[in-house]
């Protein structure tokens, strides 16, 4: 199995409801997003929360980030650093978290 597909995998088998509520284990990568974006509102932040946002919409931002649809400072090139599978991994991994 291919890397990303193991990542789909492991998101779909986390979201479906047999599952345990929250995805425990970060997937690779979200911890290049979490330096900025922290998971724990008690790490002080400029930049925007992303805990228990929609998934899709952190996707969406973040392709509209790499196309250029959306001006950013840093996420523009951020974004080129990433799949989608890898940004669908991380987005449902923050949607998951609870603060
Ligand atoms: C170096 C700091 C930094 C890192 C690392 C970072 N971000 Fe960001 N993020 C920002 C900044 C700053 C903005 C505001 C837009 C801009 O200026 O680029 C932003 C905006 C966003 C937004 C839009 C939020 C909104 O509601 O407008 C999303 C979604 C997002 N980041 C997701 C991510 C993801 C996913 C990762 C990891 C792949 C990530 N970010 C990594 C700094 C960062």
């Amino acid at each position: 199995m291919k890397r990303v597909d193991c990542l789909v995998a492991l998101v779909i088998l986390c979201v479906s409801p047999s599952a345990a509520p929250a995805i425990d284990v970060a997937p690779p990568g979200a911890a290049g997003c979490s330096g900025c974006h922290p998971v724990s509102r008690a790490v002080e932040t400029p930049f925007t929360r992303l805990v228990g946002r929609n998934a899709t919409e952190i996707v969406t931002a973040v392709q509209e980030f790499r196309t250029g649809q959306r001006p950013g400072t840093v996420m523009d090139r951020i974004a080129k650093g990433f799949t989608d599978d890898e940004i669908k991994a991380i987005a449902a991994w923050y949607a998951a978290q609870k603060e």
